[in-house]
């Protein structure tokens, strides 16, 4: 990876992927769950997830199911 927030998008589409393709998770409605008060990067998913304010403000709309 190049950078962390990339480390973050990848290991977010591996447990998508790992979700649909064995556990049979219906498609599209996998969820992400993360702890309050994370800071993982500065992507449109990433600031999705976040409650940080500086990272996320006027970057929505967000990425939904998180
Ligand atoms: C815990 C954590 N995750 C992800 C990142 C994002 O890394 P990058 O700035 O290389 O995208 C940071 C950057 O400070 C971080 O502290």
């Amino acid at each position: 990876m190049n950078s962390g927030a990339e480390a973050v998008e990848t290991a977010i589409k591996i447990a998508r992927k790992y979700g649909y393709e064995k556990r049979g998770i219906p498609e599209n409605e996998a969820k992400i769950v993360v702890a309050k008060d994370n800071f993982h990067g500065r992507t449109t998913t990433i600031v999705s997830f976040s409650n940080d304010e500086d990272a996320r403000k006027n970057f929505g709309p967000y990425t939904p199911w998180i």
